[in-house]
């Protein structure tokens, strides 16, 4: 079972990601959870470019192929090795981040980027994806406000640096191609609180796998 989480900077994936991990294993599943940008070891070293606002001059397609690069080393050390072994993996971000950002929101074709990661991923690709969506005001503060608790400012602040027209375009790029995708999206109200999302999120999740 393939699980993935996406969303705008502060919908709150993260902690979401986690209480289903916790849940998931108090039933007595092996789960795994990882994240991207920086779920290998190569994907680590990644992450730090990607995310550094000293890298602000790095091209569109610099961003794409490293982008494209984490995934396709993550997938291939950590995700289909666990998938194989029956575990469940629960990934904070994966391949409709690149079709948001990349795509909707620099502006690369959404249909070349996901044969792009069609080929990253050798076809594995997510059961169920939860995207987790509210007002890109409420989430950017929220993760402002993250990052300056973190001190994260300079060394991974480059998206939060973007306008908020960009991350505008990111959520409504989002929307779209849940919309396309209606056989594996759950859009979430993540403007609720947290446990209010994830009674939903595992209301959804078993709908889903009836005998899960
Ligand atoms: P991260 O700190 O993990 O953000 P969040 O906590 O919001 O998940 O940073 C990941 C950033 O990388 C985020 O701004 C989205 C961006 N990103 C892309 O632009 N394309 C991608 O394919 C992925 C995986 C992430």
């Amino acid at each position: 079972m393939f699980i993935t989480f996406e969303g705008i900077e502060g919908c709150g994936k993260s902690t979401q990601a986690c209480l289903l991990r916790d849940f998931l294993q108090n039933r007595g599943k092996e789960v795994v959870l990882t994240k991207e940008p920086g779920g290998s070891r190569l994907g680590h070293e990644l992450r730090r470019i990607l995310l550094s606002v000293e890298n602000q001059d790095l091209s569109e397609e610099a961003e794409l192929f490293l982008y494209l690069a984490d995934r396709a080393q993550h997938t291939h050390s950590v995700i289909s090795p666990a998938l194989k072994a029956g575990r469940v993996v629960i990934s904070d971000r994966f391949t409709d981040s690149t079709i948001a950002y990349q795509g909707y929101g620099r502006g690369i074709d959404p249909d070349i980027l996901n044969q792009l990661n069609i080929m990253a991923v050798k076809g594995i690709l997510p059961d169920i994806t939860f995207l987790l969506d509210l007002p890109v005001e409420t989430g950017l503060k929220r993760a402002l406000d993250r990052n300056i608790q973190k001190n994260l400012t300079m060394s991974e602040g480059r998206f939060e640096a973007e306008s908020l027209e960009f991350h505008k375009k990111i959520r409504q790029g989002y929307l779209i191609w849940a919309n396309l995708n209606k056989n594996r999206f759950v859009i979430v109200d993540a403007s609720r609180d947290v446990n209010a999302i994830f009674t939903f999120i595992v209301l959804n999740l078993e709908e889903f796998f009836k005998n899960f």
